[in-house]
């Protein structure tokens, strides 16, 4: 049997980051991951860090590769109906993003925690959390074929959407909310220097087409699909082709091609789950909720979600204080629910809707007025930022 202060179920950015922040407290926590750490550091998703979460991992020890290899942009670019233009970050709001992916994220935090001999279980089978109503949850699990018991006097449940932590709350205490979209992205991986220093986010009657980077030689490219979409359909030339149709804008501008390195069809959906607390199970990350990738914030607002519990942990470890932990639900879900406002706002402004011309009017004047107004713009460049994390 083993014994911790707190039981993490995941190591995503949401776990990692709170086994990070939670041992610069002197608090104590096991993770178990139930992939290999191979799996975890290679697996491609999103690329976007918000001001915010840039502090936060530089705060916590681990942006020292970030601020060294990550891209920092002050702004993006909207093209639509022939035009270009550019939401000025610095300009609106005084702030960047920065283009590191995710993956990069996840090696830091894990070297960071393998260094400081944190605990991190990777391959752990039948992960299962057990007397969550209780002052002493346990979670249960099988590595490399022999079971194992922790005890702690806390979990939280960061597995991200398909974990086991949500299901393992009853149904009545929980009440979900969703909507899903009748689109999907396709995303490529490819060997070729980015064509723009900035990222491009396209409105295009074929449908949107995103241009974002990994590093000087690598781009990251998306193209709005059926959810359900054959990748055996798209061919590369065929990727290419749809990218330079829809991407295209401005006259002296090439999109840049090479190797394809990855492919991947990613459907989209908003989920949240209230609260985001059971007994002295907390939930965070995907595992409470879900945003369409347009705004960039899935990522981010997983971080957001462990500084608020770390905190929260904190005072109960410092000083015996519940009240953190009793509002954690309601202080993360403020956020939660802003920042699904603006990914819904983003996708639907920024996607073909079949069927409708009116959309396509209504989306046009949008856009039009999003470039056109300093109010609108500040209010997309707030956003995309990232709203305080007080
Ligand atoms: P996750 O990163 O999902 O981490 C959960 C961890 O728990 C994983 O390591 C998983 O292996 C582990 N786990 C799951 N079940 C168990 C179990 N039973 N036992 C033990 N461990 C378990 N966001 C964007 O903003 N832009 C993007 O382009 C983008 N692309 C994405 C592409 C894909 C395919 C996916 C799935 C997500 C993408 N996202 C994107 C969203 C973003 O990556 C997530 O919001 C972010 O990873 C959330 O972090 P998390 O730690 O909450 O969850
Ligand atoms: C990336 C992903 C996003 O969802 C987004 O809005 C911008 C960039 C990326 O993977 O680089």
């Amino acid at each position: 049997m083993l014994r911790t202060q707190v039981g993490i179920v995941g190591a995503g950015p949401a776990g990692l980051v709170l086994s990070q922040l939670l041992a610069l407290d002197g608090i104590d926590s096991v993770v178990l991951e139930n992939k290999t750490r191979q799996y975890c550091e290679e697996r491609i998703r999103a690329g976007v860090l918000e001001w915010g979460t840039v502090e936060l991992l530089a705060q916590s020890g681990v942006g020292e590769r970030m601020r060294r290899e990550g891209l920092v942009h002050y702004g993006i670019e909207l093209r639509f109906a022939g035009r270009a233009h550019r939401i000025d970050f610095k300009d609106l709001t005084g702030r960047s993003i920065t283009v590191y992916g995710q993956h990069e994220v996840i090696k830091d935090l894990i070297q960071a925690r393998v260094a400081a001999d944190g605990r991190i279980v990777f391959e752990a089978n039948d992960v299962r959390v057990e007397d969550l109503n209780t002052n002493k949850p346990k979670i249960q699990y099988f590595h490399a074929g022999e079971s194992h018991e922790i005890h702690c006097d806390f979990v939280a449940g960061c597995d991200g959407f398909h974990g086991i932590c949500r299901p393992s709350i009853p149904s009545a205490a929980l009440k979900l909310y969703e909507r899903l979209y009748p689109f999907g992205w396709l995303g490529i991986l490819a060997e070729a220097p980015p064509s723009s220093e900035e990222l491009i986010y396209a409105y295009h009657e074929r449908g949107f087409a995103l241009h974002s980077m990994r590093s000087p030689q690598i781009t990251r490219l998306y193209l709005q699909c059926d959810p359900e979409e054959d990748l055996a359909a798209w061919p590369d030339e065929r990727i290419w082709r749809e990218l330079h149709l829809r991407l295209a804008g401005g006259r002296d501008w090439k999109l840049n091609e090479g190797a394809i390195l990855q492919k991947g069809v990613t459907g989209m959906r908003s989920f949240v789950v209230e609260p985001m607390q059971y007994g002295r199970m907390y939930l965070a990350g995907d595992a409470a909720h879900i945003v369409p990738p347009t705004g960039a914030k899935g990522l981010n607002l997983a971080v957001a979600d462990v500084r608020v519990l770390a905190r929260a942990l904190k005072d109960f470890y410092s000083s015996g204080r519940t009240d953190s932990l009793e509002a954690y639900s309601q202080t993360c879900l403020s956020r939660v629910w802003k920042v699904q406002r603006f990914s819904w706002w983003m996708t639907s402004m920024l996607h073909r809707h079949e069927g409708n011309p009116f959309d396509h009017r209504r989306q046009l004047a949008e856009l039009d007025y999003v470039a056109s107004s300093r109010a609108a713009s500040q209010s997309l460049a707030e956003n995309y930022v990232g709203l305080p994390m007080d």
